[in-house]
């Protein structure tokens, strides 16, 4: 039985008593395990990989492609050759955009989704110099992906599609074994933006047949400034360098260079080695609760929270009711927030009063009140706001170590909000 209130116990940052964690999709909270790999590394063998010929150098060196292989098989790839670690979700996308794109031409297609992070967007965007067109598939009333609009956007011109497994504002699950073969059948590669998947529910890279995917190790109790890059072997050997520097050549010229097999032709520089240590720890802990029993738990979780969410009146959320599609992210406003209106913030015109406006921003003040963390705003989702017709929203985010309990208290305060905001 899946215990979130023993999960806890696991995490220093709870022993505080006045903290009610409800931000993990913007970073997750670190079980002592973590920390302890971190603090290990750092006590035993800190050196330089890949260099060295002494003794700590080769153990940290081995600490090292050992947590490769760990985190390689986590999500489900039998080849760690595969597994490019980077710094983040971001650095993931903007090295294939970089690469990929040099092999766009002007007409080319890119077909992404309008509840992208902007992360999974603008990397695509700066290939607009290049002359590559990009199209947006649209979502339904009820947060889903419309697979109509996405499947009829895809054309011969179509090269790549680059989606998000998990929307870090709908919550929404996308069907994405589903969007994989139709951008398959149109000869473009399937690139997954992992960011709220991998952490929440198991992620098997050859089942869902994905050329290209992305996570970040901070959003799933690792360190942060260490990310993954998964890609297929033959694709991957077929990209030109990102970034150059030590550790991506194979030999230097004064009239060139020539790369380092993979992964190291993508890992330029001196690695976040105590950073993939950390991951590989956080690997561990995730796969000991079992990612079956992780996913069931925020399922349960979030039915939970959408019962409570529709007993308050004014309260208004988004992204799909079926728990089933609906990941642990809980998007929404109190009252009736209107649109944002650029052209009248420009002017100093102020939008006109409702009796219930209450903006992200006061409700997240106020439940900071009451130890509650949640974040409010856009969450790097511009465009996704602009189709909700929304200027921002509240987002409250939940993980293992969050239970009803913690449901209860965002709703109490909620209600609270209400009265003490009430004019
Ligand atoms: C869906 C999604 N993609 C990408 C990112 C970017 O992650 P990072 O900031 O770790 O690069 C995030 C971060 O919130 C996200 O939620």
């Amino acid at each position: 039985m899946f215990d979130p209130v023993r999960v806890a116990r696991d995490f220093p940052i709870f022993s505080r008593g006045d903290l009610t964690y409800l931000d993990s999709a913007a970073t997750s909270q670190k079980p002592s395990s973590v920390i302890r790999a971190v603090e290990d590394y750092y006590s035993c063998c800190n050196s330089n990989v890949h260099r060295g010929i002494y003794r700590i150098s080769e153990e940290a060196t081995e600490l090292y492609e050992k947590s490769r292989e760990n985190i390689s098989h986590f999500i489900g790839s039998t080849d760690p050759t595969g597994t490019v670690f980077v710094r983040n979700t971001t650095e993931a996308i903007n090295l294939l955009s970089y690469t990929l794109g040099r092999k766009l031409a002007p007409g080319d297609e890119i077909l992404l989704s309008v509840m992208e992070h902007h992360s999974n967007m603008v990397p695509w965007q700066l290939l607009r110099e290049r002359g590559v067109v990009i199209r947006y598939a649209d979502i339904d009333s009820d947060g889903k992906l419309d697979l109509e609009d996405l499947k009829s956007k895809i054309s011969r011109k179509t090269r790549i599609v680059s989606l998000t497994h998990a929307s870090n504002v709908l919550g929404t699950i996308n069907p994405v074994s589903e969007i994989s073969r139709t951008a398959h059948e149109a000869s473009a590669l399937f690139i997954l933006d992992a960011a709220q998947s991998v952490p929440h529910m198991p992620v098997d890279v050859r089942s869902i047949d994905c050329d290209f995917m992305a996570f970040s190790g901070h959003k799933m109790l690792g360190p942060a400034g260490i990310g993954v890059l998964y890609g297929k072997q033959d694709l991957l050997s077929d990209l030109p360098p990102f970034m150059g520097g030590g550790d991506m050549i194979r030999e230097v010229r004064l009239d060139g260079a020539t790369w380092n097999t993979l992964p190291y032709r993508f890992e330029a520089g001196t690695p976040n080695i105590e950073g993939a240590i950390g991951l590989s720890a956080a690997v561990d802990y995730l796969r000991n609760l079992g990612m079956e029993d992780v996913r069931y738990h925020e399922k349960d979780l979030m039915s939970y929270v959408m019962k409570r969410a529709e007993e308050i009146q004014d309260l208004i959320y988004y992204g799909p009711r079926d728990p089933e599609i609906h990941g642990g992210v809980f998007s929404f406003n109190l009252g009736d927030i209107p649109a944002f209106d650029l052209e009248s913030e420009l002017k100093g015109v102020r939008r006109p009063e409702s009796s219930h406006e209450l903006h992200p921003h006061d409700i997240s003040s106020f439940l900071d009140q009451s130890g509650i963390a949640v974040r409010a705003g856009h969450h790097c989702a511009m465009p996704l706001m602009t189709r909700l017709g929304v200027q921002a929203t509240s987002r409250a985010s939940f993980y293992i170590y969050n239970s009803r309990k913690d449901a209860d208290k965002l709703f109490i305060a909620l209600e609270n909000a209400k009265k003490a905001f009430a004019r």
